[in-house]
């Protein structure tokens, strides 16, 4: 009977027939007014298909939608007058009384879990405005409740896909050093030795072709090597053969020969062998971050530094260059400029790690990663 009752007194207060509602509570009785010029709204916010709340500084629902009853599988009478905080678990309830204790001017969001009333969990954001003062109105919080499930398996698809990007990019690497190395340097090295043939059966009367000779085979040889080099940068074994210490090293003073800038390097004594995906994602990001180096940062200097804490392992290399503004070359931002930072990314994602670049104009440019290293990981993924 009181069931039915309450469904009426929803139904008008929904389609505006009500003006005020007086609810009993401990502290007596309080009365909520609904003014006419609000209807509009009301029906507007009926119709939407997200949550929407109003709630007391005590965090009583005054008001809720059809839709947020929905997501919390309970009877829209049973939502108004009960706390918000039977529909999170503790961990949540404690982070949203804190955000709802100093809520932005300009509206704060989180992401929890909500309860619904037959155990079930739905992934949601919620954005919280505080209301201003109105009268006798005591609705201090307005919510809106956004169901996430969809946007999670969208995000979750996309990582998905961006890690076979770094696999097949790291097979498609693998490949084509292996084309370099059978063909190219195998090739390049039988010509040398065709080259030495003849250099040899010059006689001291054919000095100029001898010399002609001499220098061809100098080049010959150091394009062998340039290949052999650029074929060893591409694949992820000498990772292995190596260890990530003395490959970084390598890198470095390569990198150092090459360009000319000078490069500090620290901290690369690993207490372990790192797992071999964490060791592959630093080796990649560095190389990364030495060709943007190289090729937009105009640096003097570059350091780098590599540490490995109990929990993680993180590398930071800065450099004292032209800078640029990052924000402008976040994913998405693209547009027709590179995939080496979104690369970088994807690259300490795929480890569970996080990058960020810090960028100042004229002053230089830091790129730190830092992966979480999972107790006993060492060696976990090592065949
Ligand atoms: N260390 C740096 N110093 C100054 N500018 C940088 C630095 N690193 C990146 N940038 C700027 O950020 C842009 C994006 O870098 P990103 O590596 O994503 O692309 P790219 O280097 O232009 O192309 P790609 O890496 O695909 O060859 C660069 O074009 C450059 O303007
Ligand atoms: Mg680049």
């Amino acid at each position: 009977m009181r069931l039915a009752e309450a469904e009426k007194v929803l139904r008008a207060i929904r389609s505006g027939d009500v003006d005020a509602v007086v609810v009993a509570g401990q502290q007596g009785s309080q009365v909520f007014t609904l003014q006419g010029a609000e209807h509009a709204y009301r029906v507007l916010i009926e119709s939407m298909n997200e949550g929407a709340l109003t709630l007391t500084h005590r965090k009583t629902i005054i008001y809720a939608n059809q839709c947020f009853a929905r997501m919390v599988k309970c009877p829209l009478e049973q939502v108004l007058g009960g706390s918000f905080r039977r529909f999170l678990s503790s961990e949540d309830w404690i982070a949203l009384r804190s955000l709802l204790k100093q809520p932005d001017k300009s509206g704060s969001k989180t992401q929890v879990l909500l309860k619904a009333r037959d155990g079930s969990q739905l992934p949601v954001q919620i954005s919280i405005r505080a209301l201003p003062k109105n009268g006798s109105h005591s609705a201090v919080f307005g919510m809106v409740v956004t169901d996430m499930t969809e946007a999670q398996r969208t995000g979750e698809l996309l990582r998905g896909l961006s890690h076979r990007v770094v696999e097949a990019q790291e097979a498609e690497r693998g490949r084509v050093a292996l084309e370099l190395h059978d063909n190219i340097t195998q090739h390049l090295c039988a010509i040398l030795f065709r080259l030495q043939v003849l250099v040899n059966g010059f006689s001291t009367r054919d000095g100029p072709a001898k010399g002609e000779a001499i220098k061809l085979y100098e080049m010959l040889g150091q394009t062998a090597e340039e290949v052999e080099r650029i074929s060893r940068n591409l694949r992820p074994g000498v990772l292995d053969l190596l260890g990530l210490a003395a490959v970084l090293r390598k890198t470095i003073t390569e990198f150092a020969d090459l360009t000319g800038v000078s490069v500090k390097l620290s901290g690369l004594r690993l207490v372990a062998r790192l797992p071999a995906d964490t060791e592959l994602a630093l080796y990649r990001i560095l190389q990364e971050a030495l060709r943007n180096v190289e090729q937009h940062a105009r640096a003097r200097h570059v350091a780098v530094r590599l540490r490995q804490q109990s929990v993680s392992v993180q590398l930071v290399v800065n450099d004292d260059g032209i800078g640029f503004d990052p924000d402008h070359h976040t994913a998405g931002r693209q547009g027709k400029s590179g995939l080496g930072l979104l690369g970088m990314r994807e690259r300490a994602s795929y480890v569970g790690g996080t990058l960020t670049i810090k960028s100042v104009r004229h002053v230089g440019t830091e790129i730190e990663v830092r992966i979480p290293l999972s107790a006993g990981s060492e060696w976990a993924n090592r065949g």
